[in-house]
């Protein structure tokens, strides 16, 4: 059987770095995050008794040898679950262009797991979909519900999950997603999440962020932009705080980062309601309202250094669509 599904990606108010247990993908703590529109997988998956290995095509993209690995290990565990025998054959395709320095992992394992249970014909719930799909990387399990996603970090694989707590229609917020470097991450995050206790800062983090949570879920509950935001930035402050006094220490930024970052925080003492969030990477996503995005594009659009703006509204999570890549 041949199944495609869409995910998208999505943005993290409240950051997941650091785990409880590694191979498990269980987070030190609970994360809150937005699904993108504009930046996508689809991913096509067909079991056929004529293959002799998986195949795994990712269009456009030259991908290295250990994340095929990864890919075709997460496979082979669905494959185990559903009891089928056939291998399978893979395509995959962002909507981001190659290069851009987008994470692909939570949109990617987000799709693949929704394609290839469907494809081996295994009818999972979203809470299972979400359980299967933390196990190939955390935040793809946010990538599952729609809307705005809490990923609960409980305390077992099957009380670590996400689920929607408003739809993509609850609140009009824009996420413009500033790309400023075209490189791949030298130290990828999964092997940044296992230094977080390296970090003099980390103890602290954890302490501090049930503090954050009830702050950030009453600011989006009562749509308060200026408090969310403010509430945001200084939650993706604290992660890199951690990140860059981590051994050895992870420093993503690059001067178009920093210069949007000093940029924004100039706009907002003009009285311009825009923030900004970061993850593991340089590219910025400044976040506003849909009522102002056209006054922040315009002021964007007079910067030098931005390779390419994407703009996202909330959006759907993972779902299976009708048009196959092969
Ligand atoms: C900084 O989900 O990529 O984007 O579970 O090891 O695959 P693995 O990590 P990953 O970590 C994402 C970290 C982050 C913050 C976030 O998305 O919450």
């Amino acid at each position: 059987m041949k199944c495609t599904a869409k995910a998208p990606a999505n943005i993290a108010f409240l950051k997941y770095w650091g785990k409880s247990d590694d191979l498990l993908r269980l987070p030190a703590n609970s994360s809150f995050s937005m699904n993108l529109s504009e930046a996508f997988t689809l991913t096509t998956v067909e079991c056929s008794d004529s293959l002799n290995r998986d195949v795994i095509e990712f269009e456009g993209e030259t991908v290295s040898e250990k994340e095929t690995h990864r890919v075709i290990g997460f496979l082979g565990a669905i494959r185990s679950r559903s009891g089928i025998r056939s291998f399978s054959h893979v395509r995959t395709k962002n909507s981001f262009p190659k290069g851009t320095g987008i994470a692909s992992s939570a949109s990617g394992f987000a799709a693949l797991t929704l394609a290839a249970t469907s494809a081996m014909g295994l009818a999972l719930s979203e809470k299972e979909l979400s359980i299967l799909a933390r196990l190939g990387s955390g935040s793809a399990c946010r990538s599952i519900p729609d809307g705005f996603v809490m990923w609960e970090k409980g305390t077992t694989s099957e009380t670590s999950f996400a689920h929607s707590i408003a739809q993509p229609t609850f609140w009009d917020l824009r996420d413009i997603l500033c790309i400023v470097d075209s490189c791949m991450k030298k130290i990828s995050t999964t092997d940044g999440h296992a230094g977080v206790k390296t970090s003099p800062l980390w103890e602290e983090r954890m302490t501090h962020l049930a503090q954050v949570e009830s702050a950030m879920l009453h600011a989006f509950t009562e749509k308060n932009f200026s408090l969310f935001g403010q509430i945001v930035e200084d939650e993706c402050m604290n992660m890199h705080a951690v990140m860059q006094s981590q051994s050895p220490p992870l420093y993503y930024w690059n001067e178009t980062t920093t210069m949007l970052m000093d940029k924004i925080h100039g706009w907002r003492t003009e009285g311009i309601e825009v923030y900004y969030t970061i993850d593991a990477g340089a590219n910025v996503h400044v976040l506003c309202e849909s009522k102002n995005l056209s006054q922040v594009m315009h002021l964007l659009q007079g910067l030098s250094g931005i390779l390419k703006m994407v703009i996202n509204a909330p959006s759907k999570g993972a779902h299976v669509v009708n048009e196959h890549l092969f």
